[in-house]
């Protein structure tokens, strides 16, 4: 088998030693058109279990690279004056020269040809090899050649950073946090050898361009950056290396292999630097390439797409942790306020790898700093207004399609029942609708009829009664989502011939093809439909309820106002999100009348719809804003399904930097929602300040019990057991962690939540 390898980088090299080790009979060219000490770079990080794989893969390179291994365990975050100490983390590294010199000695001690001083000929000119490996790095030729089957995406990030060295030996992992006139300035800095530390400068572009460092050349901006990190470097010199300000582009690709090509490492994928080392993921991908040869043999295709189907999962994960990561740091202007603990907690878990269940694991004295409450933080009370909820958790609408002509009947106070009984501090109903055109199917529950009133009031009764809960009412329009099927006859299907009602939407645009084709709403119908919404909320408080909520998200009527996908209005009520905002702020102002001063009231959001001019999160920071001062107290931050064409970037937590976003810049309580799976979870996002409340609804169809659970699972005494249900209190039912698991790791795949699954 002859190989051509584009590119000597550490996925090139280490592939080329892992092939030769399993087939010696193979040739490989390796062109690299550096020459072997031209290195750029300083460290290298790795974490304990990449380290094993290496190990396995090829003992020889693996302990010259732990001879000279760097260790620590600490990670240090200077802020403020404070220096705040998180420990028992464990990482090594090691000079980037040192380890493309091991494994340069090693490929050609294994017989690799490594072409060093050579640009690579074009792939035309590649055609004696039988398999062609593009490790060129993120701006690879190779991919580019074969753009139209890789089809890459390229999103170059907001930030702009330098890769820089000290000779100032660092002990700890550290984040230096330097707050200029112009915004804040970070600096990453871990120790690599016995004389040289890392040191990547990284600001906002906003930041950058406002300190004119685009205007410096390199050695004045080394000179900028000594100044401002004076303190943190001691008196030590920060060196450049072929550095320079660049953004960070996150390389994606649909395909990694086609014919025999095949992209590895930065080629195929990055993974912001602020997570780990993009030099880990290279060699990984070497490793899985190889043993997919070794697999297959001669058989490249089936070799290429093994290692395709075993890698991106990993990668994918690594790149969805990598980018909460970088917007984190793109956003860390909104986090510098928070006191110190806090502020060192937050960065730590930013990427949602780390959680506060594992920082208490390796650092209990510093989660006990960030939150000396004995109580775990999701078993802290909230108060809004004069409503205290026991704990943050709470069960988020879902709407049961079982109600008949909009009466919630005995299959509501069952399912609400038992998981009032759950000891959630807070349980919503599903959408509540405000007229029997309102509802989105024949089996949603409603309350505009009297005795809907009644039967919500035996469903309060109960959840008061014996729940010990708060209970809440989200009330809500269909509009143009309207007249369709129960979710389990087909979701936003119409209903059959005949039985379909005319639809309300701000303009006579369908929801999809295969839906009714609504009418765009006159003043009149807006004073009809306000009026409803005013008669529901009247009738929650009447079956006393303790919190309204309404339903502004997920395309249904007030949502279909604010997006402009669905609102095209030339009146007052379209156009600026001022006017798409104003009929949904009557309706607010409406309710808030009759809704008592001392209830707390909610709206429901889509923070984005997922699509290219749509509504998106700058407009949902302002929209916050305005429901703040019309009277709303927190923000449920769902988002999307506003439109079928919308494109959403699921993963576990995913819709909780919306929530986190509009809590601190437009300083309104949130509550966060969307594959939150675990109370490792909650405790996280509540200590981080991310939001103030967490919703979760599928892990509550699972575990109508679920906090109480999650409070065995703590050893907390929660107080939420009804007597009758005491004898079971104290043990976790057996298999539970199991099954947490596997709750998180489905959240934590992509392909298998998608927003067809999600009504309401
Ligand atoms: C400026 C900069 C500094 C960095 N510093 C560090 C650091 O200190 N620590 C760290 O962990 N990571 C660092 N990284 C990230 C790191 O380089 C990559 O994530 C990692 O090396 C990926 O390995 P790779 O083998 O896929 O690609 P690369 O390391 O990029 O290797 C690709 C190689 O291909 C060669 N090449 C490209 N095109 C051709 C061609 N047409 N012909 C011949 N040769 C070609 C390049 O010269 C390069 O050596 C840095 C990245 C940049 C951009
Ligand atoms: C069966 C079901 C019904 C739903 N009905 C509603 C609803 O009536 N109102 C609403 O705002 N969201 C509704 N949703 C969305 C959930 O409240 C929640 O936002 C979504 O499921 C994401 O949370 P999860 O990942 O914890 O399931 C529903 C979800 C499910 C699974």
């Amino acid at each position: 088998m002859r190989i051509a390898v584009v590119g000597g980088g550490p996925g090139g090299l280490y592939f080329s030693i892992l092939m030769r080790k399993i087939r010696p009979d193979c040739e490989i060219t390796v062109y690299e058109r550096r020459k072997p000490t031209d290195a750029f770079g300083f460290g290298v990080v790795f974490s304990d279990e990449t380290l094993t794989v290496f190990e396995h893969a090829d003992p020889e390179t693996y302990s010259q690279i732990a001879e000279r291994f760097t260790r620590w365990t600490d990670i240090d975050i200077h802020h403020r004056g404070f220096m705040t100490k998180s420990g028992g983390h464990g990482f090594s590294a090691l000079g980037r020269r040192e380890l493309l010199r091991i494994l340069q000695e090693r490929a050609l001690g294994l017989g690799a040809e490594v072409r060093f001083g050579c640009e690579a000929p074009p792939l035309a000119e590649l055609g004696w090899a039988d398999l062609v490996v593009g490790a060129d790095g993120a701006s690879s030729a190779v991919r580019t050649a074969l753009s139209r089957d890789f089809v890459p995406s390229l999103d170059r990030r907001q930030c702009r950073y330098m890769w820089l060295g000290t000779d100032l030996v660092f002990d700890a992992f550290k984040f230096f946090i330097a707050e200029t006139e112009h915004g804040v300035v970070q600096a990453h800095a871990y120790p690599y050898d016995e004389a040289m530390s890392t040191f990547i400068v990284e600001m906002h572009e906003r930041t950058w361009k406002r300190l004119g460092l685009g205007e410096q050349s390199v050695s004045e901006s080394v000179a900028w950056c000594s100044r401002l990190f004076a303190d943190a470097l001691e008196g030590h010199r920060l060196l450049a290396n072929k550095s320079r300000w660049i953004n960070f582009v996150t390389v994606r690709n649909r395909r990694w292999c086609t014919d025999n090509v095949v992209l590895l490492g930065d080629a195929a994928h990055t993974a912001h630097f602020s997570i780990g080392s993009g030099t880990k993921l290279a060699m990984e991908d070497a490793v899985s390439l190889a043993w997919a040869f070794r697999s297959f043999g001669d058989d490249a295709v089936s070799a290429m797409a093994a290692y395709e189907a075993e890698r991106r999962p990993i990668v994918e994960s690594t790149q969805r942790a990598a980018q909460a990561s970088l917007e984190w740091f793109e956003g860390i202007g909104r986090y510098v306020d928070q006191e110190r603990f806090q502020f060192a907690f937050n960065l730590l878990t930013r990427s949602r790898r780390v959680t506060y269940e594992n920082l208490q694991l390796r650092d209990p004295g510093f989660v006990s700093a960030v939150h000396p409450d004995p109580r775990p933080p999701m078993f802290t009370p909230l108060r809004l207004r004069g409503l205290e909820l026991r704990n943050r958790v709470v069960v988020s609408p879902m709407d049961m399609y079982s109600a008949v002509d909009g009466l919630p009947g005995d299959f509501h106070l069952v399912h609400l029942g038992a998981r009032a009984l759950g000891g959630a501090g807070l349980v919503m109903t599903e959408m509540i609708c405000v007229s029997d055109v309102g509802r989105i199917t024949p089996g949603c529950a409603g309350m505009y009829r009297p005795s809907h009133v009644d039967a919500w009031r035996r469903i309060v009764s109960f959840a008061h009664q014996h729940g010990g809960c708060a209970i809440g009412a989200q009330i809500g329009h269909s509009g143009r989502k309207g007249s369709t099927r129960l979710m389990w006859e087909g979701m936003d299907e119409p209903l059959p011939d005949g039985q379909n009602w005319s639809l309300l939407a701000p303009s006579a645009l369908a929801y999809s093809p295969r839906n009714q084709v609504p009418r765009a709403m006159t003043r009149a119908d807006m004073d009809v439909v306000c009026g409803q919404f005013v008669s529901a909320a009247s009738g929650a408080l009447e079956a006393g309820f303790d919190l309204l909520e309404i339903h502004m998200a997920h395309g249904y009527l007030l949502s279909s106002f604010l997006s402009p996908v669905s609102n095209l209005r030339d009146d007052e009520y379209g156009g600026s999100l001022a006017g798409r905002a104003r009929f949904p702020l009557e309706v607010l102002d409406a309710c808030r009348a009759v809704w008592p001063s001392d209830r707390p009231l909610s709206v429901r959001i889509s923070a984005t719809d997922w699509i290219p001019g749509g509504f998106g999160v700058d407009d949902a920071v302002a929209l916050a804003r305005m429901l703040s001062a019309h009277g709303c107290d927190i923000v449920d931050v769902s988002s999307g399904q506003v439109s079928p064409l919308e494109r959403p970037a699921f993963g576990r937590s995913y819709q909780t930097p919306f929530a986190d976003r509009i809590r601190s810049e437009a300083g309104i309580p949130t509550i966060a929602v969307g594959a939150i799976s675990s109370y490792d979870d909650v405790n996280t996002i509540i200590c981080a300040g991310r939001a103030d409340l967490c919703a979760l609804a599928r892990p509550h169809l699972y575990d109508p019990a679920w906090t109480l659970h999650a409070a065995a699972e703590q050893e907390f005494d929660i107080d939420a057991w009804v007597r009758q249900y005491e004898a079971g209190s104290r043990k976790p039912p057996a298999g539970r962690d199991r099954v947490r698991a596997e709750l998180e790791r489905t959240f934590d795949q992509v392909a298998l939540i998608s927003s067809s699954q999600l009504p309401g």
